[in-house]
């Protein structure tokens, strides 16, 4: 059964009702512990309607607050970046503590002397830390982040991801011109993995993947091919991880916690896929690796052995120009193709999902079923939030 329709693709109207309900009742990744280390240190993320940010205090703790400042409701601080010791607002210069408290009012003393600052607090929101990532939702009382992942640390692969270092060149970044549930279920689906990645994920043996749902989060798991197991310490991207177990075996774990957080947690690799949603036909992709951590040396050792082993691989057009994406051999480049011709697909009055997408894609159908209750589900209002 197909569960969303077309313009859940690419209709405005649907992408602001999906902001609201959908993503201003959820926790949302924001970013490692690492990236917030010194006091003042903060970073912002937009939760649906919500922009939020999160702040590291003279005490070394962590808090969520709402970015906007309680005289105008001007937006206080940008992207990401380092406050001194107090955040000000640009406006009218009205001065927080890192802890969220007014602390300074230009000109109050003398018209407003008997002002509680108290009420003039900045509004809290949640915030959570889980293996070393930190995750943020507007309602200060929100489900504890545990809770909501109940269930998915059997799934998401035996990987610390506190005891790797993050690779700081292989992040990417990139502007899909897409919904960001095709990004998302082009994650999630494992029928295409042995076609458009032909040539690009062969490490992997995609006819023993398994998948499934744990509450709204979907996960999967696959094995190493044999011929890449065999020659694993030579062939891999990078020193190879050493936390599996008898019951998380080596293999690729790929999880997609709901609504737009992939994982990707390899033999080698961990790499967060954070799915951010721009306009019905935009969305951003931020990844980040995180390895093993090794000397600099061992490293590029790995990746030349790696390299020579892959020698001779070529990509699924070989014949394309060196623009063609599909000549890249690159998985993502392959991946984006796919998602704008999908979304440019959309514009045909043609268009239409085939009968046997529901048993191929189920994975993508069991997604869209979660997005469509997560719509209809009841989003409070700041005003019911217990503050
Ligand atoms: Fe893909």
């Amino acid at each position: 059964m197909i569960h969303l329709p077309k313009e859940a693709y690419t209709s405005a109207e649907w992408f602001d009702r999906e902001q609201q309900t959908l993503f201003a009742n959820q926790w949302q990744f924001l970013g490692f512990s690492e990236d917030l280390a010194k006091p003042g240190c903060y970073m912002t993320h937009q939760v649906g309607p919500y922009n939020l940010f999160v702040v590291k205090g003279r005490d070394h703790r962590l808090r969520a607050f709402h970015n906007i400042c309680r005289h105008r409701g001007t937006q206080l601080l940008r992207a990401t970046g380092k406050a001194e010791k107090t955040i000000t607002c640009p406006y009218h210069d009205w001065t927080y503590s890192l802890n969220g408290e007014l602390i300074g009012v230009p000109r109050q003393a003398e018209e407003f002397p008997n002002l509680d600052r108290e009420k003039f607090c900045l509004f809290k929101a949640s915030i959570e830390t889980w293996l070393g990532m930190i995750w943020v939702h507007p309602d200060p009382n929100a489900t504890p982040l545990p809770q909501w992942l109940q269930g998915v640390d059997h799934t998401i692969g035996p990987h610390r991801p506190e005891e790797l270092v993050e690779y700081a060149d292989g992040a990417t970044d990139h502007v899909i011109n897409a919904n960001w549930k095709i990004v998302a279920e082009n994650y999630i689906d494992g029928y295409h993995l042995a076609h458009l990645h032909s040539q690009t994920l062969t490490m992997y043996d995609h006819d023993r993947q398994q998948t499934g749902f744990v509450g709204p989060h979907f996960w999967f798991y696959e094995p190493l091919t044999d011929d890449y197991a065999a020659n694993l310490k030579k062939q891999a991207p990078a020193p190879v991880i050493d936390h599996f177990t008898e019951a998380m075996p080596i293999g690729a774990y790929v999880p997609l916690l709901f609504p737009n957080l992939g994982i990707t947690a390899t033999e080698s690799t961990w790499t967060i896929f954070h799915i951010i949603p721009m306009a019905a036909d935009k969305t951003r992709v931020v990844t980040r690796t995180k390895l093993k951590p090794a000397s600099d040396w061992e490293y590029s050792k790995q990746v030349m052995r790696s390299v020579s082993a892959f020698t001779g691989k070529k990509p699924k057009y070989a014949d394309g120009d060196a623009e063609d994406p599909m000549a890249s051999g690159d998985v993502m480049a392959e991946d984006i193709y796919v998602c704008e011709a999908q979304q440019r697909g959309m514009a045909s009055p043609l268009y239409q999902i085939g009968a046997l997408a529901a048993v191929q894609e189920a994975s993508v159908a069991g997604f869209q079923k979660r997005v469509e209750e997560a719509m209809r589900a009841e989003v409070k209002p700041p005003a019911a939030w217990e503050v």
